[in-house]
């Protein structure tokens, strides 16, 4: 008789302990069940739905088209996938961002329609009165504070946040109000190592970061950018661990060969 391991989910308080014990915590995004599946088997300890998705599933130049809708069919197919990670979604631009009842209501439709973990809302003092509202409805929130993609018109570049001391002063400011509302986790993006190092010992909760050092209690990535997918997206901070788009390549044109010169399928390949 085969006994099958049980797997324990991780869930917002694991999360925690990990930052206490300093065992670091890894995080990918994840769009669509396949993958997630391979996420997940693989170990790593937080699924990310990301807004990304507008960008890497539907090729739009910002994250900002992607609608509650689309995120629910992405996290839903995610959900079904993840055995063992806790699974955040994006609130995408425009479903929170109008009042705090706005963001309760997209919130809850995440939670209810997508059997998600949690949500991830981008932003600092500004939507304050949303997290709360959301941690009140029971619903774990993670923070997302320097650069914020939703606010890339604002911002007018890409390039790494808080380098001033204004600006860092803030956000500091913001990561300790985050966390003191009751975030169980802070994405830092594209920061200062130091800013970030700075806010990881300020704050109780864990911060995650991207592109914001290795001081931060966790990591995250998009998935098609470290497993080289999106290969024209080339930051300094991406480390790559596979070139999937040359294999993939390679092998979809071995693909068009053989159904070409008839050498598929062979009489083995058919009924
Ligand atoms: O949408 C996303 O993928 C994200 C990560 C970059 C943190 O928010």
């Amino acid at each position: 008789m085969s006994v099958q391991k049980e797997i324990r989910r991780v869930t917002t308080l694991t999360l925690m302990e990990m930052k206490q014990r300093k065992e670091k915590i890894s995080m990918l995004t994840s769009y669509d069940y396949s993958m997630a599946r391979l996420v997940d088997a693989a170990g790593v300890d937080v699924i990310l739905v990301g807004d990304s998705a507008s960008n890497v599933m539907a090729g739009h130049e910002t994250t900002l088209p992607i609608t509650l809708d689309q995120m629910i069919y992405h996290a839903s197919s995610v959900v079904r996938a993840a055995r063992r990670a806790l699974v955040v979604v994006d609130l995408p631009f425009g479903s929170y961002q109008g009042n705090s009842k706005e963001a309760l209501n997209s919130s809850i439709r995440i939670m209810k329609e997508s059997g998600a973990h949690a949500v991830k809302l981008e932003g600092g003092s500004e939507i304050g009165e949303s997290v709360k509202r959301i941690l009140t409805a029971g619903i774990p929130v993670m923070g997302h504070l320097g650069l914020t993609p939703q606010s890339i018109y604002k911002f007018g570049t890409y390039q790494v946040r808080a380098r001033e001391e204004e600006e860092a002063a803030r956000l500091l400011e913001d990561a300790q109000l985050l966390a003191e509302s009751g975030v169980f986790a802070i994405v830092l993006e594209k920061i200062p190592a130091t800013l970030a190092a700075a806010v990881a010992e300020a704050v109780s909760v864990p911060v995650i970061g991207i592109g914001a050092g290795g001081q931060c209690d966790g990591q995250v990535l998009v998935v098609h950018d470290m497993l080289g997918i999106t290969e024209a997206f080339s930051p300094r901070f991406l480390r790559r661990y596979l070139n999937a788009g040359e294999l993939i390549r390679e092998a979809v044109a071995r693909y068009v060969e053989d159904v070409k010169g008839g050498d598929f399928p062979n009489s083995k390949e058919q009924y």
